[in-house]
């Protein structure tokens, strides 16, 4: 399967047929872990990525190709590779556990088999609540680690106390997979109360809410519980979540929960992953186009993936044009990388929401950035630099 993206036709491969989630959740995690790592890499003797519930699952590509093993070992091979030409040797590892010993053994056998790139890595058998001090004590002290948590299940996972002991870890950024769908199905249920209180640290109300008002509300719900565990010390944590869709049906699966405490992780994580949602609208809508054809025996004219457009999927622009101008006021306020990473938390919105907004402001002489230079560059405001925006009194 095939779409065109950005004027290129990405193949999708075809081990991912049928589990186009997979695929986004891959692509996701290829893409944020290649910019982290690169930018952490810089400052960092020790960099470790911890894939706690590492699998091999249902895979089937050749020698482990769609799994997140392979992918991760493959970004720590290129990312040291990539520092070490710009003069930096840092020490990058991998921890991999899995309970199940089927799985356990080939992922053995293939960590194994990739021993000689040069990337410490080891397995782990065992149940993830209990190797946790165990995977703490080989991260050791001074290294950033970054740990996947990708279960099948919700149960004694997701679970802010359950995390607790990572969580607490400095120094560290998480992306949870949070099973929405499993979760949406029995969070008003009785035998399940406690278990909501533990996850979402209270009894989720959603009763009367839309099906779109009830995931808001319950993925801000845990982002917001999870935050709670975290220290406050090293930076003030942050959470933003991306939604992973069924395939065929307009329906979400998971969210993936990121969170760090570094304003330029939202940031770069968010950059990562507007470029993702546009690949996700147009694989699905290919896929779909491709059931209906099969159930119909009737080619369509046009190809599905070619009518989604960059514009759907984005904020309408009047309302980040509203946010911009709550948020300033006639006296300058410096917009700088700390603020971005609040405004994409909060909204969920991407940047370039942000800058085709105030730039769109500008025009009409309502906003004005008091730093920007003669020579406009592509983004109306350069956060890095913490530029000084106002409102235009007339
Ligand atoms: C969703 S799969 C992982 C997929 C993998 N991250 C990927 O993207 O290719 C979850 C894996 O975790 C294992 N697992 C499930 N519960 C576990 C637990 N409590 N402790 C350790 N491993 C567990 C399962 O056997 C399975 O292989």
């Amino acid at each position: 399967m095939g779409v065109a993206h950005k004027g290129k036709m990405i193949q999708i491969p075809e081990h991912y047929k049928g589990r186009e989630q997979a695929y986004f959740k891959h692509s996701l995690l290829r893409a944020y872990l290649e910019r982290l790592f690169m930018i952490v890499g810089r400052h960092q003797k020790t960099v470790c990525y911890v894939d706690c519930f590492a699998g091999p699952w249902q895979e089937k590509g050749e020698d482990l190709e769609d799994t997140s093993i392979a992918i991760s070992l493959k970004i720590l091979t290129n990312c040291k590779e990539g520092l070490r030409r710009r003069g930096k040797d840092v020490h990058f590892k991998a921890l991999f556990i899995e309970r199940d010993q089927k799985a356990y053994a080939k992922l053995s056998t293939f960590l194994e088999s990739k021993r000689k790139q040069g990337i410490e890595s080891i397995a782990l058998n065992g149940e993830f609540v209990d190797v946790r001090r165990e995977i703490l004590s080989w991260c050791g002290n001074d290294s950033f680690v970054f740990f996947f948590i990708d279960p099948t299940g919700w149960k004694q996972v997701v679970e802010p106390s359950t995390l607790e002991p990572l969580l607490q870890r400095p120094n560290s950024e998480f992306l949870i997979n949070f099973m929405y769908d499993f979760l949406l199905r029995i969070h008003t249920q009785k035998p399940f109360e406690d278990d909501m209180v533990k996850v979402f640290g209270e009894i989720p109300v959603t009763e009367g809410m839309t099906p779109a008002e009830k995931e808001e509300h319950l993925v801000t719900l845990y982002r917001r519980y999870l935050k709670t565990v975290v220290p406050k010390r090293g930076g003030k944590p942050r959470t933003i979540s991306v939604k992973v869709l069924k395939p065929l049906k307009d329906r979400t699966l998971y969210h993936l929960v990121y969170l760090t405490r570094h304003p330029l992780g939202i940031i770069k994580f968010m950059e990562a992953s507007q470029d993702l949602d546009l690949v996700q609208r147009k694989v699905r809508a290919q896929a779909k186009q491709e059931t209906r054809v099969k159930k119909s025996g009737q080619e369509e004219l046009f190809a599905a993936h070619e009518q989604v457009t960059e514009k759907e999927g984005h904020v309408d622009i009047a309302t980040v044009k509203e946010y911009w101008m709550k948020h300033l006021t006639s006296q300058p306020i410096k917009f700088d990388i700390e603020k971005l990473a609040d405004m994409l938390e909060e909204t969920g919105w991407f940047a370039s929401d942000f800058q085709e907004a105030f730039k769109k402001l500008e025009k009409e002489d309502m906003v004005k950035n008091l730093d920007a230079k003669r020579v406009r560059p592509v983004n109306a405001v350069n956060f890095e630099k913490g530029e000084r925006l106002v409102i235009i009194e007339k």
